[in-house]
């Protein structure tokens, strides 16, 4: 069988790597931890969080659904691979966002409260924060949801 690390001109600092996410199992806790416990690779401008199917938060009164924030250091490309995204109303499988540094995002109106009581999630998503802002190419503009942006706005009952 043929080595893939035997390639004439291969100079090393790129290294073949198959990451069997379903095995990663983060930490999980009493109460929301920060998402720096879905981390499965980091490097120099980089780092890229696995979000797999877990139990969640533990504590009786605790509330598994992400908080709002704002990443001043950092993109957020996210990859929605399957699962229910608890946090993001009308985004699902096949998905990705962007939410560029210092841009406020978080739960949608309403995704706090029904996270409560939860016990695991099916979620299975990969996210990529870059310390360099990333840049958008026409083709990508060209599938931008057009109304994503309003999606926070709580629609009237
Ligand atoms: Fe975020």
């Amino acid at each position: 069988m043929e080595s893939p690390f035997d390639v004439v001109g291969w100079d090393g600092t790129v290294w073949p790597f198959a990451f069997p996410i379903l095995a990663y199992q983060p930490k999980t806790g009493l109460v929301h931890l920060p998402p720096t416990i879905h981390s499965t690779f980091a490097s120099r401008g980089v780092l890229v969080c696995s979000f797999v199917p877990r139990v969640t938060d533990f504590h009786p009164e605790a509330i598994p659904c992400p908080y709002p924030h704002s990443s001043v250091d950092c993109d957020e490309l996210i990859y929605y691979v399957r699962g229910n995204f608890t946090s993001r109303r009308g985004v699902g499988p096949k998905a990705v966002s962007l939410h560029p540094a210092g841009i406020p995002h978080g739960p949608h109106p309403g995704a706090y409260e029904a996270s409560i009581g939860t016990r695991s999630t099916d979620e299975l998503a990969v996210m990529i924060d870059t310390f360099l802002p990333l840049h958008v190419t026409e083709q990508g503009l060209a599938m931008e949801h057009p109304g994503y942006h309003d999606s926070w706005i709580e629609k009237a009952p």
